[in-house]
């Protein structure tokens, strides 16, 4: 399977996600401020692979500073931890491989007084690629409990691209499908083509294809139609945010599939590593949505325009799906119906207790 992002002889190395699938290029940065500049054009995308790729330039950045003492070495990190939060406001892995990283310098605050400021250096690339490798673990994981919410022959619909290129490898929604199809189950894809930056039709498909998975691409407004017509059997798709009262933030356009799935009595399953889940927000109505430039909605990926000049254009790049119209979250911990997060102090102790599979 390919690699998403990577820490490479001091640069984070990336799949530059913006020319796929036309080329198939890679990015070296060598600074942070390049890494930041690549989250925020999309060059790297997915909530779980920008939180990997927030941690890599935190540790990038790391390596520069020279600082006498460790309360120096916090205070000059404060802005590098804060060019990586002000890239993409709606995913919440950002802000978790922050205070991640934050909560592992300060419990080894001693060990680094006594070793000195360059093992905090050290620690931070150390940290970053244990994100990556424990978000591929974690994948597997959400694979093996969303595989059981797939049969034989279902045709599964997909919004983006919940996949490899979105996490450290491996997908979170595509996670149940690869694990489907390793089971012996056949299994379609159909793919929404996710108007305006097209990660169903430019990324979705070609990771797909090229683990041999039957797809289908349809255009956004396709799906109430396949559905009326029976031709899909179920719902999969990833998460940016879910909240304490089960709703969820997703890409543009996850809602309007939601609401006909609700209307087509066909199950909606969201795939939710516990890195996207933020008890700290009461409901869906309070996650930052973030809107991009009208660019992306008036041109086709830059090269054509298709609207007049001067339109006014709202784009927001995600929607909130409430609780209401997700039969089922899917983590690496189990599945468990949205309503009973509420139930939960830290999703990574209690998250037994409420497990539906
Ligand atoms: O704007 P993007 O491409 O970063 O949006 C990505 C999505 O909406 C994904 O579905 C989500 O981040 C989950 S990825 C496992």
């Amino acid at each position: 399977m390919l690699k998403t992002i990577e820490w490479s002889n001091g640069k984070v190395r990336m799949l530059d996600q913006s020319r796929l699938p036309l080329e198939v290029v890679y990015i070296e940065c060598m600074d942070y401020q390049t890494v930041a500049e690549c989250i925020k054009t999309m060059k790297i995308r997915g909530a779980p692979a920008i939180g990997i790729a927030a941690a890599m330039g935190v540790a990038l950045g790391a390596q520069d500073i020279k600082a006498r003492d460790f309360d120096g070495f916090m205070e000059r990190l404060e802005p590098i931890f804060n060019t990586m939060l002000s890239t993409r406001p709606t995913a919440v892995n950002i802000r978790w491989a922050v205070e991640r990283i934050k909560g592992l310098l300060h419990a080894k605050r001693e060990e680094i007084i006594s070793a000195g400021i360059q093992h905090a250096a050290s620690l931070l690339i150390e940290e970053a690629n244990k994100i990556l490798t424990e978000d591929i673990e974690v994948n597997k994981a959400i694979g093996r409990w969303g595989a059981e919410f797939i049969s034989d022959g279902s045709n599964i619909l997909t919004h983006c691209n919940a996949g490899s290129l979105a996490t450290g490898g491996y997908g979170t929604a595509t996670a149940a499908i690869y694990t489907a199809k390793k089971q012996g189950k056949k299994v379609r894809v159909i793919v929404d083509e996710t108007r305006p930056v097209l990660q169903g039709a430019r990324l979705t498909t070609w990771e797909l294809m090229q683990e041999d998975i039957p797809v289908i691409l349809i255009t956004d407004n396709s799906a109430g139609a396949l559905m009326k017509a029976g031709e899909i059997d179920l719902c999969i798709v990833g998460t940016d945010r879910t909240v304490r009262n089960g709703d969820v933030a997703n890409k543009i356009g996850t809602y309007s599939v939601a609401v006909l799935c609700k209307e087509h009595g066909i199950p909606f399953y969201v795939a939710a590593p516990l890195s996207s889940i933020d008890l700290s927000i009461p409901s869906g109505d309070m996650i930052p949505i973030e809107e991009r430039g009208h660019e992306e909605v008036t041109n086709i990926l830059g090269r054509c325009q298709i609207a007049p000049e001067g339109v006014m254009v709202r784009n927001m790049v995600f929607d909130v799906t409430p609780h209401r119209y997700v039969t089922a979250i899917i983590t690496e911990k189990g599945a468990f119906r949205p309503e009973d997060i509420k139930k939960l102090k830290d999703p990574l102790i209690d998250i037994e207790s409420i497990r539906i599979k």
